[in-house]
């Protein structure tokens, strides 16, 4: 006999677990099926433990700076496996907790790959599960009245180039490293790249990344770009831009070769390592989408804006239908998802109001759509710029550089987006998602009163600025 469920959920990453919890305190039953440890992508293979050799990076560089602050302690070294130790550590930590949470939650876990055996919705019998199991046991089967496909996202590579997990990384590879690499060629300069190239120079290897559009992080504001790559390059990151690489001239030997064709020229590279970080794609096969109506189109599952899909009793968030690849999006959209098929009238997610991060040095962060974007849409616009070197707090900190820039409609004040480069502006950039949430204009925020000193008042400033109202600038 089949075990019933309201809900099945397959996978158990941020997104896959979130919704599980949520579902729960609406009093589903819920089951999740995961082949892996829950917590998935973030908190295995991405957003926790790159952040965890980020902050290894960083006290590496504070302490290594030490004298500006007046503390004097000989030169710092690199333990690289301590490093990999507290990482891991973290990891273990926050994996008992997410465990502890679906316990409590009285979620059913199967530790399997789960797979859509339909029949569709509009068939007269319920939908079918089954879970198959590494070690061979015999298969479950659960009935589900709803589904939920959370089955995320992988590094993706270039077509004709392979990653061997030794000498040519993705993502995945690069956190498991043993030993630091004297030099690494990262091919892609968006956030995954940028991180890896902040984290890696910071920690001395030796940095060139090869990007094939004409600036860095492509989507970004130009203007903060810019600023990330101008800091990256004064700590020694080398980003060659428009450079075609050419996946059949790799050769693997001491270092890694691999030609680019740069301007009409080839040009040869080569390092210990190559991190191939060129985005990610959907996890969708497998999971028996075949035996439902739903279809991939480019890459990813089609949803509404409640996530359901093609099939309405079956429903798809977070990296496999794309959009806007964030843990704190997928979360959300669990949860909107799952409020859905309680009846709880969920609001949409409004994605101009979701905050993006960049967690390397400096960090970056945005809500909302950039300059290059508000002119293509044809907004007549007005733009509040204020700089850390401005801020009392960023010099008590030892960090001036950055700054943060307010975009906003000179027709309605409607704020259009909120930029920021520079000291903690990764935690600052809430601010600006809450602003954006209840509708506030940069005149509101600047209205805000923010304490002094704090590293916040660039926002205060910044949004005042829009009118050419700030104080100390
Ligand atoms: P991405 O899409 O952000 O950037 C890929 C970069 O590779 C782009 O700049 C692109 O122009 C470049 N590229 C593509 N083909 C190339 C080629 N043949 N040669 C050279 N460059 C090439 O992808 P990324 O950085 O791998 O990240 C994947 C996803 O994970 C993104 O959606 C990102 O937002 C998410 N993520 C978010 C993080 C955060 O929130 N802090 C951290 C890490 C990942």
């Amino acid at each position: 006999m089949a075990d019933e469920y309201d809900v099945v959920i397959l996978g158990g990453g941020t997104g896959g677990y979130v919704a599980a919890l949520r579902a729960s305190q609406l009093g589903l039953k819920v089951a999740m099926v995961e082949k892996d440890k829950l917590g998935g992508t973030c908190l295995h293979r991405g957003c926790i433990p790159s952040k965890a050799l980020l902050r290894s990076a960083e006290v590496y560089q504070q302490t290594k700076n030490s004298n500006e602050f007046g503390i004097e302690i000989g030169s710092p070294e690199i333990n690289f496996s301590k490093i990999q130790d507290r990482k891991n550590s973290i990891m273990d930590k926050l994996h008992q907790g997410v465990e502890g949470l679906i316990k409590k939650g009285k979620i059913d876990v199967y530790h399997g790959f789960g797979r859509i055996l339909g029949p569709s919705i509009f068939s007269p019998l319920p939908g079918t599960i089954s879970v198959e199991y590494d070690n061979g046991d015999e298969n479950t089967m659960i009935v589900p009245k709803f589904v939920l496909i959370a089955t995320g996202s992988r590094p993706s590579t270039l077509s004709g180039l392979n990653t061997d997990g030794v000498k040519i990384l993705n993502s995945d590879d690069a956190l498991q490293l043993e030993e630091l690499p004297g030099s690494i060629l990262i091919i892609g300069a968006g956030v995954i790249g940028v991180e890896w190239a902040s984290m890696l120079t910071d920690l001395e290897v030796k940095v060139t990344v090869l990007e094939y559009a004409s600036r860095i992080l492509p989507t970004e504001d130009e203007e903060i770009a810019k600023e990330v790559e101008k800091q990256l390059t004064n700590k020694g990151v080398t980003f060659i831009k428009n450079a075609k690489v050419i996946p059949d001239t790799v050769k693997k030997d001491n270092d890694v070769i691999v030609h680019a064709e740069i301007s009409g020229n080839q040009e040869m590279f080569s390092a210990e390592k190559m991190l191939i970080s060129v985005g990610r794609e959907a996890n969708t096969e497998n999971i028996g989408l075949e035996n439902t109506e739903i279809r991939v189109e480019n890459g990813v599952i089609a949803t509404n804006e409640f996530y359901q899909t093609k099939e309405s009793h079956i429903y798809a968030i977070g990296d496999v239908i794309g959009g806007m690849q964030l843990a704190h999006v997928a979360s959300h959209e669990g949860i909107v998802a799952v409020e859905h098929m309680a009846n709880q009238n969920p609001i949409p997610i409004e994605y101009n109001h979701v905050p993006s991060c960049i967690y390397s040095s400096p960090e970056a962060a945005s809500v909302g759509i950039t300059e290059e974007q508000a002119k293509k849409k044809g907004y007549d616009y007005k733009i509040g710029k204020f700089p850390f070197a401005a801020i009392g707090k960023a010099l008590v900190y030892g960090e001036t550089e950055g700054f943060v820039k307010v975009i906003s409609d000179k027709k309605t004040d409607d704020i259009l987006g909120i930029h920021m480069v520079g000291p903690q502006v990764t935690d600052m950039i809430s601010e600006a998602g809450l602003a954006q949430f209840l509708d506030a204009t940069a005149w509101e925020i600047g209205q805000t009163i923010h304490p002094h000193p704090t590293l916040s008042e660039i926002l205060r400033e910044g949004a005042l600025a829009v009118d050419g109202l700030q104080i100390h600038g």
